[in-house]
């Protein structure tokens, strides 16, 4: 269970909508059944794309004889992929990498072995430095390179200290093996795609474009070909990603790159897809929100009411000192126009407080931005002056206590209109997707349009199905529905 939980509480973390989300649908470990197969534990911290790389790598680990486990103790073979987009998410590695230390001595004192990987993005920004800091790490590997996950980890298990940080991306996703349906099924009924990687728009604060690299798109026949297998093996419902998804563009040609079909396009192609019955997309960037999008919202009915839509500050001067490209005013027409398209959508976002330069003027602008657009739901965080990106050398940074005071004022805001949110659905009638069993005998939980875990009486084998819920009563993350 160790590695859901990281998956939950670090996705939150980084901003993604549903940290909870990351964890759904997972089935029971498989049973070890071979006495001597070597197992990998993979512990993934960050943003949903972490989350589908490491489905990847134990993919491509397992089909090479691997078999995965949930416990770190029992594992041959550990690999942590992490997360650089703030100081603590990175800084959390380095305690794991002490705790797995010490399982890594006992275990040499027992004649046995244990190798460790360090993956992600903490990998790509740091390379080296992280044998100098740790070197109890065998493997240091960036987000793109999985595709010869198999054969680095023979390497390391073969006593060498490899290191690989090329950028490789369309090698990736060519290369990476197909899961098998065994696989996708173990996962659940709610999957996710990769659609697009790396980021070009280098928000000032940001670490992203330097880990992830410069935006490429998969060519949308590989992303159809795996929304057919994803079908096939039981998945109903579809998350798209990208650190900008919506900049994704291609053909369906084979040529990803420079075609002229955009999100929207491929959404339709995707919607079109029997057994496809609900589709999402995380996460956007205002300028990339273009008409065939915001059309796709009125047009696809499977496409469900909710948008991930972060704006960071309400200020003109701080969002142009972020390099966020549009003005409050210009975010506020997107949501009108995405709102008169699909006027019951969700609107989320994230938030960023104490950026340098932040007067207590610019806050009240973000304050008032969240009052306009009453979010659904929202991430907020502390500035993190990230090594490297143009945001750290900025002279006017804000004291810690005051980003802190301005988080706990924006997050009580946020936290209301979420609740009011919420209370909102309390008497509707809605479909919900069951995905797993819920906390107590007899439960299951399902997920609303609006991406709310919604809480049901029910048996186990509606695992996976539709079912028509009232809702009765509302949490402030989830709601409680009755059959109808
Ligand atoms: N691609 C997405 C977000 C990627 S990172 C986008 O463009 O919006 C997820 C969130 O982490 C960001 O939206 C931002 O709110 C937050 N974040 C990124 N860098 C940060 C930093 N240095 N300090 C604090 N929060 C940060
Ligand atoms: Fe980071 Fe900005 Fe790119 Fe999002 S758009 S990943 S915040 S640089
Ligand atoms: Fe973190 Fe890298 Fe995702 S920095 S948020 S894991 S792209």
């Amino acid at each position: 269970m160790e590695r859901n939980e990281a998956i939950k509480t670090e996705s939150a973390m980084a901003g993604e909508p549903g940290g909870d989300e990351a964890s759904r649908g997972k089935a029971p470990e498989r049973a070890n059944t071979r006495a001597n197969t070597r197992k990998v534990f993979v512990k993934t911290y960050g943003c949903q794309m972490n989350v589908y790389d490491s489905e990847r790598m134990e993919d491509a680990l397992t089909q090479g004889g691997y078999v995965r486990t949930d416990r770190m103790e029992d594992a041959d073979l550990v690999l942590l992929n992490t997360c650089h987009i703030r100081e603590k998410a990175a800084e959390k590695v380095y305690s794991e990498i002490g705790r797995i230390r010490r399982l890594k001595e006992a275990r040499a004192k027992n004649g046995g072995k244990l190798t460790l990987g360090v993956t992600g993005c903490v990998a790509q920004a740091e390379g080296e430095e992280i044998f100098r800091r740790a070197p109890v790490v065998d493997l240091v590997a960036g987000p793109q390179t999985y595709h010869d996950i198999a054969a680095m980890v023979a390497r390391a298990e073969g006593g060498e200290k490899v290191i690989e940080t090329e950028f490789e991306i369309e090698e990736k996703f060519a290369k990476l093996p197909a899961p098998t349906r065994q696989q996708t099924i173990a996962r659940g009924v709610a999957g996710f795609l990769t659609v697009q990687e790396g980021c070009d728009k280098f928000c000032t604060f940001c670490v992203v474009p330097y880990t992830r690299g410069a935006e490429v798109s998969r060519p949308a026949s590989q992303i159809i070909e795996e929304a057919l297998r994803m079908v096939d093996a039981g998945v109903k419902e579809i998350t798209l990603l990208g650190q900008n998804v919506n900049a994704w563009h291609g053909s369906d040609d084979g040529n990803g790159n420079g075609g002229a079909m955009r999100l929207g396009d491929l959404l339709h192609r995707l919607a079109e897809i029997s057994g496809v019955e609900r589709l999402r997309y995380t996460t956007s960037h205002p300028i990339d929100m273009d008409d065939g999008l915001i059309d796709a919202h009125r047009d696809i009915g499977k496409l469900m009411p909710y948008l991930h839509l972060p704006v960071q500050a309400g200020s003109d001067r701080i969002l142009k000192a972020m390099n966020r490209h549009h003005t409050a005013a210009e975010y506020l027409d997107i949501i009108e126009r995405v709102r008169k398209a699909r006027p019951d959508i969700a609107i989320s976002g994230d938030f960023i407080t104490g950026f340098p330069g932040e007067s207590d003027e610019d806050f009240e602008a973000t304050m008032e931005i969240v009052r306009a657009v009453n979010y659904a739901s929202a991430f907020s965080f502390k500035y993190s002056p990230r090594p490297g990106t143009p945001g750290a050398e900025l002279e006017d940074q804000v004291p810690e206590e005051v980003k802190g005071e301005r988080l706990a004022r924006l997050q009580e805001l946020l936290g209301e209109q979420q609740q009011a949110f919420n209370r909102d659905c309390i008497g509707r009638t809605i479909d919900i997707l069951l995905e797993k069993k819920g906390r107590h005998e007899g439960q299951l939980i399902g997920r609303s349009p609006w991406l709310q875990s919604v809480v049901v009486e029910g048996d186990l084998s509606e695992i996976g199905h539709m079912l028509t819920v009232k809702v009765a009563s509302s949490g402030p993350v989830s709601l409680l529905a009755e059959r109808v």
